[in-house]
């Protein structure tokens, strides 16, 4: 195997308007190796990738492909020299099918008309290459975040790249989906294909990298190989040490009463008969495999989807169903698992997003109270450590984690007594976790209550009081944190699952 650069960036820049975002950076992309990008929220990582993809230029510097220096004016020409990339924000049409996503620019045409039959084969060997097995013909807006995912990966691999560049594929897959993605990678690997990987998830990096460039502010700080270890690679990245991961503080001296209640509550295709309720100052996990339906419950009691049945009531009175202006004025807050979909005005200031929900709240009144309300997003995105040129800077243009954190700051600003996270730190770097669960204690400190829909173990155990465990639409089983594990939570989650799987090896036997 030819050991010279598929592709270099060597040395270059870019600026947006008066900010430089990139500064002098240097990269090497090489056959059969996993390059990764790592840095906070707001380094620069995926601008340097989009350089790769042709959907940024740089202003300072080279790109080489093969040695020779060449121009990526849009992303056409990066896929002409074998380059296929997976955005950190999905790029998929909702309402089309995963057979026409996948194929999407390069339709089978038969006599001039689509080949259906041969579209929907080549859309069934694309997800094959990854082990998955969906129906072609469903709708993608109908899949979960993490499917949409993996037929994005079908899709760039069905290219036949020579270079795979994957910005967070892993953010919102299970272990299952992440294992299976990490296998494919090899195979690439094997055969010699290029890749850049850039994830927050830091075991990742010895699993799959080859070398790690770590960046800071726009700036090259150092490679180093990737079996590095996981607090060196922490203090490169944030310059400082991290040393409490998980600071969940039960500080809450306040009189007991419960916040939410959620009795006996079922959707149409999903929940089941799910009951829990909130202490102030309580911090209640929902865990469970994705598809348990956690995220449903959060979407019924945020008043976004209907019930079927069941009462959701916020200190003792009872929210009217679908009703999204209802929950906010009683104190709920939403941070959703999708936000470029469900969470932000994309094309809006980061101020107006963050001022939206009090804007909603508020405006029933007829008082509107703008430049308080912009001094408090200043100082609430400030505490968050937004990373943005000013409040005025468009949503769609701050990198992946800090339009994170303007969901949550919204929520901040709003004053939300109980708060709906749902997957809070997907995509968020190591510093910035740990400022969101700062501020996880600061809320039921003063006396909030948290609920938390998430799939990384280690962050339920470390940040809930009390975990409830969802599996197959209902409640498997409640722990307390202090004496769950990550095998006891594990058993409930999987409980129906194996249930299944036993039922049908008995009648396998019979
Ligand atoms: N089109 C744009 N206009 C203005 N600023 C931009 C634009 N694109 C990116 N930026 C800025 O460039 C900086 C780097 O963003 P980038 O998306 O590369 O970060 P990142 O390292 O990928 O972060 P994350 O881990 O959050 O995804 C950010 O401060 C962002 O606000
Ligand atoms: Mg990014």
């Amino acid at each position: 195997m030819n050991g010279s650069p598929i592709l270099t960036l060597d040395n270059v820049s870019k600026a947006f308007g008066p900010v430089t975002v990139i500064d002098g950076v240097s990269v090497n992309v090489l056959p059969g190796k996993v390059q990764v990008l790592l840095g906070e929220n707001g380094a620069g990582k995926s601008t340097l990738i989009k350089m790769m993809a042709g959907v940024h230029q740089p202003d300072g510097g080279r790109i080489l492909i093969d040695g020779e220096e060449v121009q990526l004016p849009d992303t056409k020409a990066s896929e002409k020299h074998g380059i296929a990339t997976i955005h950190q924000e999905l790029n998929l049409v909702g309402t089309m099918s995963i057979a026409e996503n996948i194929s999407l620019g390069r339709l089978p045409r038969r006599f001039g008309l689509v080949d259906k039959a041969r579209m929907k084969e080549d859309a069934r060997a694309a997800l094959a290459l990854i082990g998955l097995d969906l129906d072609v013909d469903r709708q993608v807006g109908e899949l979960g975040i993490a499917h949409q995912q993996l037929v994005e990966i079908a899709k760039a691999l069905s290219l036949n790249a020579r270079m795979l560049i994957l910005d967070e594929p892993t953010a919102a897959l299970t272990k299952r989906e992440i294992a299976s993605l990490f296998k494919v990678v090899e195979d690439l690997r094997s055969r010699g294909v290029g890749m850049v990987f850039i994830s927050h998830h830091l075991d990742e990096i010895a699993a799959i990298g080859d070398s790690v460039s770590v960046l800071r502010d726009g700036r090259f700080i150092a490679e180093v190989p990737a079996t590095t270890h996981e607090d060196e690679l922490v203090r490169l990245m944030v310059g400082r040490d991290i040393d409490q991961q998980f600071p969940r503080r039960r500080e809450y001296a306040g009189p007991a009463e419960t916040l939410l209640e959620v009795r006996g509550l079922s959707t149409k295709g999903m929940v089941n008969n799910v009951s829990f309720s909130v202490q102030a100052g309580e911090v209640v996990a929902l865990a469970g495999l994705v598809g348990a339906g956690r995220t449903e419950v959060i979407r019924a009691i945020a008043g976004i989807d209907p019930y079927t049945s069941g009462t959701i009531s916020v200190r003792g009175k009872a929210l009217p169903p679908l009703n999204v202006g209802a929950a906010i004025r009683a104190g709920i807050g939403h941070v959703p698992e999708d936000r470029k979909v469900q969470g932000l005005v994309l094309g809006a200031a980061v101020n107006e997003n963050i001022g939206y929900a009090t804007l909603a709240a508020t405006a029933r009144a007829g008082i509107v109270d703008f430049a308080g309300q912009r001094k408090r997003a200043q100082e609430v995105a400030d505490k968050l450590r937004i990373r943005m040129s000013s409040l005025d800077q468009t949503v769609g243009s701050l990198s992946g984690g800090n339009q994170q954190k303007t969901v949550f700051a919204r929520w901040i600003v709003a004053g939300a007594t109980v708060l709906l996270l749902d997957e809070p730190t997907r995509g968020v770097d190591v510093g910035a976790k740990v400022e969101i669960y700062e501020l996880i204690n600061a809320i039921t400190a003063a006396g909030g209550a948290v609920v938390m829909v998430s799939s990384e173990l280690p962050e339920v155990l470390g940040m809930a009081d009390r975990i409830v465990v969802m599996s197959g639409g209902h409640v498997s089983g409640q722990l307390p944190a202090e004496s769950a594990t990550q095998d006891s939570v594990m058993s409930l989650a999987v409980r129906d699952v194996q249930r299944e799987i036993e039922d049908k090896q008995m009648k396998d036997e019979s």
